[in-house]
């Protein structure tokens, strides 16, 4: 199917989000945003996620807030609004500081610093309730697809979530599938791989009863090289990317491939 034919009938734009983990401060955030901006232009056919860092959010969304294109959002919330949590920013807190959407759930998150499948549920439904849009992570490791569990823990990590977010509200939630063992190792999932688990996932959410079309998008060292590949698979509604995004020349490259390529 075409890509046009393929927004036809989602009426979505594909989503380029980056992830920028532990790097770009308020300095390097805001000269990356300058060049950025004068490297693109906003196109219908896309939308561009950035996740900075917490102390660079307000920069990052003060520099594009004439790009109608672009979302900000957080790397991670706590579920509460406030109060004795060292170390957390709340959701009102990044959402003043310019954030529409929330990274939830980061394979980092989970993995280095111990969220449970339960956890990565309450923020996403906390996100949700605030009126931001969570982007929630899932995916396997190495270990876990060679013993053929895959499914296994996708169904496991998705169960908290359609516990804990009414039907109605997926509509404002999107998925993004990173397996564990692509995420900044150079090894991306094929094309054939990540469409499986996104029809996984979709006939999962609608077996329980969740209308609509879920978007997912793919995570997982994506680079120019593979990108448009991945983008040609109509399960794929866009991807989440982190090496790749943290120079702002490869970035905007990136971003102009697979959409509609
Ligand atoms: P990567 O990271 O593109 O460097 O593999 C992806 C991610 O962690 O979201």
């Amino acid at each position: 199917m075409t890509h046009e034919a393929r927004r036809g009938l989602t009426m979505r734009p594909l989503i380029y989000a980056a992830n920028w983990k532990m790097n770009h401060g308020p300095a390097a955030a805001a000269s990356f945003a300058k060049r950025f901006l004068d490297l693109t232009a906003p196109a219908p056919e896309r939308s561009l996620w950035f996740f900075p860092p917490a102390v660079s959010l307000a920069v990052v969304s003060q520099a594009m807030r004439s790009r109608p294109d672009v979302l900000v959002g957080a790397q991670n919330v706590h579920w509460e609004a406030k109060g004795a949590f060292t170390g957390e920013v709340s959701i009102p807190m990044v959402h003043e500081a310019g954030a529409g959407v929330v990274l939830v759930g980061h394979s980092e998150r989970r993995h280095l610093f111990g969220e449970t499948d339960e956890q990565v549920a309450r923020k996403a439904a906390a996100v949700l309730r605030a009126g931001l849009k969570p982007l929630v992570c899932l995916g396997e490791t190495l270990a876990e697809r060679e013993s053929g569990r895959t499914e296994h823990v996708i169904l496991r990590q998705l169960e908290p979530l359609l516990e804990k977010v009414p039907a109605e509200e997926w509509a404002r939630l999107v998925i993004a599938y990173e397996p564990v063992w692509a995420i900044g190792t150079g090894k991306n999932a094929t094309p054939d791989d990540a469409a499986q688990v996104h029809e996984l996932i979709r006939f999962t959410v609608g077996r329980r009863g969740v209308p609509g079309r879920v978007s997912i998008l793919y995570g997982g060292s994506v680079n120019a090289g593979n990108v448009i590949a991945l983008l040609a698979r109509p399960e794929l509604d866009g991807v989440l990317v982190g090496g790749a995004s943290l120079d702002p020349d490869g970035w905007a490259e990136l971003v102009g491939l697979g959409a509609g390529s």
